[in-house]
């Protein structure tokens, strides 16, 4: 085993799993819903250089925030336009409501989402997760 598969399967290891999504498809601003990573159906957003990945239940009345829109670095719900801040999951308009921030990244041109420790032995589903293979290309 070379030293990229050693660090592919570390990498594994501490919670980050590869999602469906090829980075260099996604443009500025889109916002895509994925359902589910380990149990949460979350929100992808590309945010500059970096891949943002939220929650994707509002916590008003559960519209689905991958079905939103970015508004000046916000995540807008298509419900009732609640925003939610792209770097930390804070509700711009109705202060102490959040909805969870998972850590994301770009790796070998796939997105990948690292889940809480308390998700990690969650069942993945298949259909939308690729086979675990080594992404590098
Ligand atoms: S459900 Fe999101 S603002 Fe109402």
């Amino acid at each position: 085993m070379g030293l990229e598969a050693t660090n592919h399967t570390l990498h594994h290891r501490e919670g980050w799993r590869p999602t469906s999504v090829v980075w260099a498809n996604l443009k500025e601003g889109d916002v895509t819903r994925l359902e589910p990573v380990a149990g949460w159906t979350v929100a992808l957003v590309r945010h500059g250089d970096q891949p943002v990945i939220l929650s994707d239940r509002c916590p008003h009345a559960g519209g689905s925030l991958g079905r939103g829109w970015v508004e000046d670095g916000e995540l807008v719900c298509p419900l009732h336009r609640w925003r939610f801040r792209l770097p930390d999951g804070g509700c711009s308009n109705i202060p102490g409501e959040r909805v969870e921030r998972f850590n994301a990244q770009v790796r070998a041109g796939r997105v990948w989402v690292r889940l809480p420790p308390d998700l990690e032995a969650g069942p993945l589903d298949s259909t939308t997760l690729p086979e675990e293979t080594d992404p590098r290309p």
